[in-house]
C-alpha cells in the first residue's frame, strides 16, 4: 500500500479550457430563453375570465423561483461571451448588458419587488431585441 502525501500540481495544459458543443440556438432555446420566460410571467397583471390576475410570486418558493431564473440570464452573458460564441465588441456589450440586467433582476426578486421586476422585465427584453437586430440573420423582428 502507498500513501501520497502532500499536493502535487495536476497538469492541466491537456485539458480543455471550456466546452461549447451547445451552439447559440441551443443556448437560447434550452438555457436563456426558459429563465426569461420566468422571469417575464413573474410581474405584472394578465386579464381572465375571473378578472385581473396579477402574476406575481406570493410565496417564498415562487420569488426563489424568479431568483434562480435571474442567475441563469445573468450567467447566460457570460456563456455568451465564451470565444466561439463571442462576435465582436457589440456582443460584448450587449451580452455584459444581460450579466448586468440579470444581476438586478435577482436582487429585484431576493426584495420581492414586482414594480423593479416588471421594468428590468422590459430593459432584459431590449437586451434581447439588441443582439437579435444584429445579430440573427434570419430574424425578422
Ligand atoms: C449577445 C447576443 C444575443 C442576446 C443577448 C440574446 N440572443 Fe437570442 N439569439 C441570438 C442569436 C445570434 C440567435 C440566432 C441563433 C441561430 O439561429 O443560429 C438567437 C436566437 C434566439 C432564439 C431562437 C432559438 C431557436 O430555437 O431557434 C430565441 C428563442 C432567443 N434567441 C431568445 C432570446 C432571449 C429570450 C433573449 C434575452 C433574454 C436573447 N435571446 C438574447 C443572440 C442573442
Amino acid at each position: 500500500m502507498s500513501a501520497v502525501i502532500g499536493c502535487s500540481v495536476p497538469d492541466t495544459t491537456s485539458i480543455a479550457d471550456y466546452e461549447t458543443s451547445l451552439d447559440v440556438e441551443q443556448l437560447m432555446h434550452y438555457v436563456l430563453e426558459p429563465a426569461a420566460d420566468i422571469v417575464w410571467d413573474s410581474a405584472g397583471t394578465i386579464a381572465t375570465l375571473e378578472g385581473v390576475e396579477d402574476l406575481a410570486p406570493t410565496t417564498d418558493e415562487g420569488w426563489f423561483r424568479v431568483q434562480h431564473a435571474a442567475a441563469v440570464v445573468s450567467e447566460s452573458g457570460n456563456l455568451l461571451l465564451m470565444p466561439g460564441r463571442a462576435e465582436d465588441d457589440d456582443w460584448r456589450e450587449i451580452s455584459l448588458g444581460l450579466v448586468s440586467t440579470g444581476k438586478a433582476l435577482m436582487s429585484a426578486a431576493e426584495q420581492q419587488n414586482a414594480d423593479a421586476i416588471f421594468d428590468l422585465g422590459g430593459q432584459l427584453y431590449n437586451v434581447c431585441v439588441a443582439c437579435h437586430q444584429r445579430y440573427w440573420v434570419e430574424n425578422d423582428q
